[in-house]
């Protein structure tokens, strides 16, 4: 009997789908076949002939059905491409894990090509025995694993004076989440015979790249000896050329910035550099004109992925699954809101799985449309009980001069054909 049902219930949607295709716009779950479809009943072209073989795709890339889903530029962006930035198409991926071919890069003096066997880490500077690892020795320190979302400090960044950018890929793009491999650098410092024992309070490390613009960051000592990875997997494989192969720092719940890729030294010291990146970088402009520095840690922020100005709506009437993801550099996501009338009112989306610790949520709302007009938003929340703010709190503290760290609640306008655009509802 169980059976039975399902195997109705699935026919049902079949006989949906198939008359979707033949006759255009229907009401999902009420629809009969208008005639005999010849997707059905016809031999296709793929059925009367064999498929590829096993050794047509070494390593596999999608199916080019799928040639849309890729990083993008924003062209005044992108003035030179050498420095500069690209964005994961999160409106067309579902779940949260980001394909390392689709996740968003960004480069201070571009993507370098460096070989395992010329990698070397140097620890150096406060510790008792300064140390140079090869890739090799890395490979014999007990690994980890986890899932921590990168998101650079500037996403969304464009957004503070006004509503500009067409898409969720271009707005909040500058994320990834992946499953990283590696040592922890506790343990590497401890190697290096830095002593955790000893008064650490007030140490930092300097880390940097071997690009040359080296990208070097100060991090509290506090956060080196936390959750601080030194990764050499992503999703399973190497990392990619263009995310820092062969090794990267993976800075869980920090501005993407802090995430050194091409990682060759870590020195310890007494006090922060000040580098570049983290002066003249960087910091938060504020409302009154002043800066903020040493702003790290990546608020609670979600945004509706589907629909979007790249994903419509292109069903007709009925059910609707609105998606988006949620994430947190505080901790796991608790609950996430949806609101279909610019924050009026609110529901309570499904977290397709419980939030983890600083990395992507899924949500869904599952709902009807009608064809109304929508003001989509979402809110996120956190284990700590922060609330993802409106852009107009956010403004109040920091103005409409900043560029890094906005976390504001985004608005999509769906209107009745399904079409959405990037705009700001005043609240
Ligand atoms: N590390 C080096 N060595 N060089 C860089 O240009 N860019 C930083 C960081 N690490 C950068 C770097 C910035 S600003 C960000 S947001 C992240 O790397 C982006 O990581 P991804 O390119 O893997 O997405
Ligand atoms: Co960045």
């Amino acid at each position: 009997m169980a059976d039975e049902q399902k195997h109705g219930a699935s026919r049902r949607q079949f006989l949906t789908g198939a008359a979707a295709l033949g006759a255009g716009a229907v009401t999902a779950g009420a629809a009969k076949a208008a005639g005999p479809d010849p997707l059905i009943t016809e031999v296709q072209e793929w059925a009367s002939g064999l498929g590829d073989g096993v050794d047509a795709t070494p390593y596999g890339l999608p199916i080019q059905y799928e040639s849309d889903v890729v990083r993008r530029n924003v062209e005044w962006l992108t003035a030179d491409t050498i420095s500069s930035i690209n964005f994961t198409p999160i409106h067309a991926l579902d779940g949260t894990i980001t394909p390392q071919g689709c996740a968003f890069e960004r480069h201070h003096s571009g993507a370098i090509e460096l070989k395992k066997e010329d990698y070397r880490l140097m620890i150096n500077g406060l510790v008792d025995t300064p140390l140079v690892f090869t890739y090799d020795d890395l490979q014999r320190f007990p690994r980890e694993q986890h899932v921590y979302f990168c998101e650079c400090a500037a996403n969304t960044g464009m957004e503070w004076a006004g509503a500009q950018l067409n898409g969720a890929q271009f707005t909040h793009g500058m994320i990834h989440n992946m499953e990283y491999t590696g040592v922890s650098l506790r343990t590497l410092l401890a190697e290096a015979g830095l002593s955790v024992a000893g008064d650490l309070k007030d140490k930092w490390v300097y880390v940097e790249g071997a690009d040359a613009s080296s990208n070097g960051r100060s991090i509290p000592m506090e956060k080196a000896l936390d959750d601080v990875l030194v990764a050499f997997y992503a999703n399973g494989e190497a990392l990619r050329k263009e995310h820092g192969y062969p090794v990267r720092l993976v800075v869980p719940g920090w501005e993407g910035n802090m995430w050194v890729k091409w990682l060759r030294r870590i020195e310890v010291m007494n006090a922060p550099v000040e580098s570049r990146e983290e002066t003249s970088k960087y910091t938060d402009t504020l409302e009154d004109g002043t800066s903020r520095k040493w702003t790290w840690v990546m608020d609670a922020k979600s945004v509706v992925t589907s629909p979007s100005p790249q994903a419509p709506i292109k069903h007709g009437h009925g059910p609707l699954v609105i998606t988006g993801m949620a994430w947190s550099g505080h901790g796991k996501i608790t609950r996430v809101d949806v609101s279909k009338d610019g924050g009026k009112t609110w529901e309570t989306a499904r977290l397709a799985k419980a939030g983890e610790n600083k990395a992507l949520t899924r949500f869904y709302l599952d709902t009807e449309w009608n064809g109304e007009e929508m003001f989509l938003q979402s809110r996120a929340m956190d284990e700590t009980g922060y609330v993802q703010p409106t852009k107009a709190q956010l403004r109040e503290v920091r103005g409409l001069n900043s560029i890094y760290h906005n976390n504001c609640i985004q608005t999509w306008y769906v209107t009745a054909d399904g079409k959405a655009e990037n705009v700001e509802v005043s609240s």
